[in-house]
């Protein structure tokens, strides 16, 4: 698969998100170079979605700028951002359910813009070859079962050969034997393609093993940053996972009571 132009570096400044009353994100900013898997970690409502929903112009921004490169993209119409090389993933899966599998990924590739019908298919198939579901080809994508359909959205923002990929819970609904699959393909995803991902997720097996750096925010706010070693152990990190309790080597380890925190689980 081709990557996008090298080089260029996706930069979120001072983004803030406000819904009536809430201040759902509050100056946040970070970049994400190209090749490289940035987890965007938080409890829950912290605005992780928000924040991929503004990056995509799927939310108007209230404050705050959107960069690739040189680029603003800010306030561009999330058609526009797609057409930039900006694709996501949405934490509740949404597939063409009568499609097949093979139809919903060239849907992705077509909405690129810029490829035939049959470059879209060609593209389409590709995809599915590469993260090693091509037997899922002509399967109905409302028959798969979660974990599945869960890849079929990331090949579907892949088939747009996107510079940067957002994907917000990948590893949502997925058991430990899932996830083991997950984590070296989209570490595949990066080395092949070059492309830069933003990782949405609670899983933190999954962050701790995937990520190159981390963004970890509360309640709209950064609270933390730096690689997984450095946030893993940071007082803010551990109590804003409200009833996570860390063990000596600095794991945080989840509150059973809680479903959410639940899933937030040591790594290593
Ligand atoms: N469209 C909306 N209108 C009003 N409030 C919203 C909207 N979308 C999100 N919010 C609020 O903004 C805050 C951040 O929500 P967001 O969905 O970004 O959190 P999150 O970090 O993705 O949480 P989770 O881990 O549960 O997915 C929450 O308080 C949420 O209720
Ligand atoms: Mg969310």
């Amino acid at each position: 698969m081709a990557a996008g132009p090298p080089g260029e570096r996706l930069v979120a400044r001072n983004l803030r998100k406000d819904f009536a009353g809430l201040r759902a994100v509050d100056d946040v900013s970070f970049e994400v170079d190209p090749g490289e898997i940035v987890g965007l970690i938080g409890p829950n409502g912290s605005g992780k979605t928000t924040t991929i929903n503004v990056l995509t112009g799927l939310l108007p921004i209230t404050a705050g700028a959107v960069r690739i490169g040189d680029t603003d993209i800010t306030g561009w119409p999330a058609h526009r951002i797609a057409r930039a090389g900006m694709a996501r993933t949405f934490q509740v899966v949404k597939l063409f359910k009568d499609f097949t599998v093979l139809e919903n990924i060239e849907v992705g590739a077509i909405s690129a813009g810029g490829v035939s019908r049959h470059e879209a298919r060609r593209r389409a198939e590709d995809v599915l070859e590469h993260i090693g579901i091509a037997r899922l080809a002509n399967v109905p994508a409302g028959a798969l079962p979660q974990g599945e359909e869960r890849r079929i959205e990331i090949a579907r923002a892949l088939a747009t050969n996107p510079r940067f990929l957002l994907l917000d819970e990948p590893g949502a609904g997925l058991n430990d034997a899932e996830i083991e699959v997950l984590m070296p393909t989209l570490g595949r995803i990066r080395d092949q393609t070059g492309c830069g991902m933003l990782v949405v997720d609670h899983d933190m097996r999954l962050i701790m093993g995937l990520c190159d750096r981390l963004h970890v925010l509360n309640f709209g706010r950064t609270i933390a940053e730096g690689t997984p070693e450095q946030v893993r152990r940071q007082p803010a990190v551990i109590e804003a996972y409200l009833g996570a309790e860390t063990d000596a080597a600095g794991n945080v380890a989840g509150n059973a009571a809680d479903p959410a925190a639940g899933a937030v689980h040591a790594a290593g």
